[in-house]
């Protein structure tokens, strides 16, 4: 192991993306054999049914939710993506640069735990495979009730667990034996990948992920699970 890669405590998961980030759009593709893209393109269809909107893109990384959204909906007026790692932002903002979308993408350093935005300012707030990167979980939904419109959605989209426990123990072994070897050799981060299926095994999943968000007051809220369970959309309303 590379003496100067250092385990990142939970609420600093950011840095770790800040090391990997000129090799985690790669990265993501031959580790998910190029699915995250048919995942990101079906979370756009889950977006609320309204005209010119203004959506939040919290954890973005390097804006592929976004840029997905962008393609595949044309309600959407103006975007913001916020993450704490600058390196992955910029490689977002050349991205969002190339696809001719500078003008209606925005991205920023935030928190998913202190969202600077105003109460009631968006339609949609999205956030693909950050929330169980976030720290506070709990603190993150509140702030993303807090900055939705009444009758705005949340959508989530999580690794998560299947329920078949025949494919559930193949893709265990996949995750904990075959992911983090061929991880830590692309990324040269020996920790990346061994964190990814820490948090994909111990994050709640499924129901429990429901009911956390209905504590948070999220209403007609769908769990869509997608190829078998590896992957779940979570989708809540704030109540008009
Ligand atoms: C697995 S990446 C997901 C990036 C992107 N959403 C995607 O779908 O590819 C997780 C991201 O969460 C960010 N992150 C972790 N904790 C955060 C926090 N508290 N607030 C904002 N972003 C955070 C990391 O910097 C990283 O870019």
């Amino acid at each position: 192991m590379d003496s100067h890669i250092q385990q990142p405590s939970r609420t600093e998961v950011w840095k770790m993306f800040n090391r990997v980030a000129p090799r985690y759009d790669l990265l993501n593709r031959i580790l998910s054999l190029g699915i995250d893209r048919l995942w990101r393109r079906k979370m756009t269809s889950f977006l609320p049914p309204r005209e010119k909107q203004h959506v939040l893109d919290l954890a973005t990384g390097t804006a592929d939710q976004l840029l997905s959204l962008f393609e595949n909906r044309n309600e959407i007026k103006s975007a913001t993506g916020m993450d704490l790692a600058d390196r992955m932002l910029h490689i977002g903002r050349k991205k969002v640069e190339r696809a001719g979308l500078s003008d209606v993408i925005t991205l920023k350093i935030g928190s998913a735990t202190d969202i600077a935005a105003n109460d009631q300012e968006f339609d949609a707030v999205t956030i693909s495979f950050g929330i169980r990167n976030v720290a506070d979980t709990t603190q993150s939904l509140r702030e993303i009730y807090r900055v939705l419109k009444p009758g705005g959605r949340l959508l989530v989209l999580e690794f998560s667990l299947p329920k078949s426990p025949l494919f559930c123990n193949i893709y265990l072994f996949y995750l904990r034996h075959i992911l983090p070897k061929v991880g830590a050799f692309l990324s040269k981060d020996p920790y990346a990948y061994r964190y990814l299926n820490e948090t994909i095994e111990t994050f709640p999943c499924g129901e429990a992920f429901r009911r956390i968000l209905k504590l948070a007051g999220f209403t007609a809220i769908a769990v869509h699970p997608l190829t078998f369970g590896i992957a779940t959309i979570y989708q809540g309303d704030r109540p008009e």
